[in-house]
C-alpha cells in the first residue's frame, strides 16, 4: 500500500489500538520488504515497548462488569512480566504466533482465515498455566478475567444458567483474557451429569457456550488433566499448550532467573541435578526457603548449605516422611 494511504489509515485508527496496531506492523512489514531492517527493527522495539509501558485499560476500556457474576469471576491486574516465566521453545513460539495474529487479526479476516482465540492449557500443578496466563494477558494489554468455574458448577445451581450467559455475553464485547481455572470441573461433573438434570444444563450450556463464542480477545481453559478430558471438550479448542515439569536445562534456566539479584557464595545453577522431576512451584519454594535463611541469619549471601537443607524441606514435604535422599 502506497506510504500516504498508510498514514491515513493510522491517523484514523488513533485510539482503536488492534486497529492501529495492525497498520503499524503493516508499515514495518513494508519496510522490512523493502529490505529496511534497521528501520523495521527500531519501528518494532518502539512498537513493543509503547504496548508494554501502556496499561491495560488504557487499551481496552472497561465494560460495566455483571453483577451476578462476582462471586465466581474475578478481574486480576497482571503482576508478573515475561521476565518471570520459564518457558520451552515451542511455547515461546506459540505464543508469540497467537500475539502476532492477535495484532494482526482485521489482517487475517481479511482474508477469509480463523483467528485462534480458544486456548486450552494443560499440564501438572505448579507449571505456569495461571502464570502464563498472567503474562500472556499483560504482553496483549488486555485485562485478565479469572472464571472459577469449580464454584461456578457447584454453588449456583439454579441460578447458574443465567451466569454463564451473563459472562458469555461481557467475553463477546469485552477485549479482554477469560481465564476458566479448574477447567477439570467440567470434565468431573460430566462424569456424573446422568444424575442431575440441572448439571447438565449447566455443563451442556457451558461447552456450547465455548463452541459458539468469538472472543474480543482469548478464552483460556487450563486443566491438570491430559489426554483423558473428554474429547467433546478438546476439539473445542483452537491451540492446545502443554505446561510440563522442566527439564534439566530448563531447571538451570529458572535457577539462573531466581538468583539474578542475589548474592550467592555457590553456583545455584550446579544444584539444578538436585530438582529433577520437581515443579516449577516447588522450585520456587526452595529458592525463596534459602535466601530466607541467609536473611535471617543476617547474611549477605545464601550458601549451597542452605539451598541444599531446604531441598532436602520441600522433599520432606512431599514425601510426607523425614527420609533423606543420600545425595544430600
Ligand atoms: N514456567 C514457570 N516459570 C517461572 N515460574 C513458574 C513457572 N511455572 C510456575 N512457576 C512458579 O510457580 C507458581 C505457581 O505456578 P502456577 O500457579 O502458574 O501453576 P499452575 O500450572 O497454574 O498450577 P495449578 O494446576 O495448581 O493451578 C508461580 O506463581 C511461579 O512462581
Ligand atoms: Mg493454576
Amino acid at each position: 500500500m502506497a506510504r500516504g494511504e498508510l498514514m491515513k489509515k493510522l491517523l484514523a485508527s488513533y485510539g482503536r489500538d488492534e486497529e492501529f496496531r495492525a497498520v503499524a506492523e503493516q508499515i514495518i512489514t513494508e519496510e522490512e520488504q523493502k529490505n529496511n531492517k534497521v528501520l523495521a527493527r527500531s519501528l518494532r522495539k518502539t512498537l513493543d515497548n509503547s504496548a508494554r509501558s501502556a496499561t491495560p485499560k488504557a487499551l481496552a476500556p472497561l465494560i460495566p462488569f455483571p453483577d451476578a457474576a462476582n462471586d465466581f469471576i474475578e478481574r486480576i491486574e497482571p503482576e508478573h512480566t515475561k521476565n518471570d516465566i520459564v518457558l520451552t521453545n515451542t511455547n515461546l513460539r506459540i505464543f508469540a504466533g497467537l500475539i502476532r495474529e492477535f495484532r494482526r487479526a482485521e489482517d487475517i479476516r481479511r482474508h477469509g482465515l480463523p483467528v485462534r482465540s480458544k486456548l486450552l492449557f494443560c499440564g501438572p500443578p505448579g507449571c505456569g498455566k495461571t502464570l502464563c496466563a498472567e503474562v500472556f494477558s499483560r504482553e496483549l494489554g488486555l485485562p485478565l478475567f479469572i472464571v472459577k468455574l469449580d464454584r461456578l458448577i457447584s454453588s449456583y445451581l439454579g441460578e447458574t444458567a443465567t451466569n454463564i450467559r451473563k459472562i458469555f455475553e461481557f467475553a463477546r464485547k469485552q477485549p479482554c483474557v477469560l481465564f476458566f481455572d479448574e477447567f477439570d470441573a467440567l470434565a468431573r461433573s460430566r462424569d456424573d451429569v446422568n444424575e442431575h438434570s440441572e448439571l447438565r444444563r449447566v455443563v451442556n450450556s457451558i461447552l456450547i457456550f465455548i463452541d459458539r463464542i468469538r472472543p474480543k480477545g482469548f478464552l483460556v481453559a487450563a486443566t491438570n488433566l491430559d489426554h483423558s478430558l473428554d474429547p467433546a471438550i478438546w476439539r473445542r479448542f483452537d491451540e492446545i499448550i502443554w505446561f510440563g515439569k522442566p527439564d534439566r536445562l530448563m531447571v538451570e534456566k529458572y535457577l539462573r532467573v531466581k538468583f539474578k539479584n542475589v548474592e550467592v557464595a555457590f553456583d545455584p545453577v550446579a544444584q539444578a541435578v538436585l530438582l529433577e522431576g520437581f515443579s516449577y512451584a516447588e522450585i520456587e519454594r526452595v529458592c525463596l526457603s534459602a535466601i530466607k535463611t541467609a536473611v535471617l541469619e543476617r547474611r549477605r549471601q545464601v550458601r549451597e548449605a542452605d539451598f541444599r537443607l531446604a531441598v532436602r524441606d520441600e522433599i520432606r514435604r512431599r514425601s510426607g516422611s523425614a527420609r533423606l535422599s543420600p545425595m544430600l
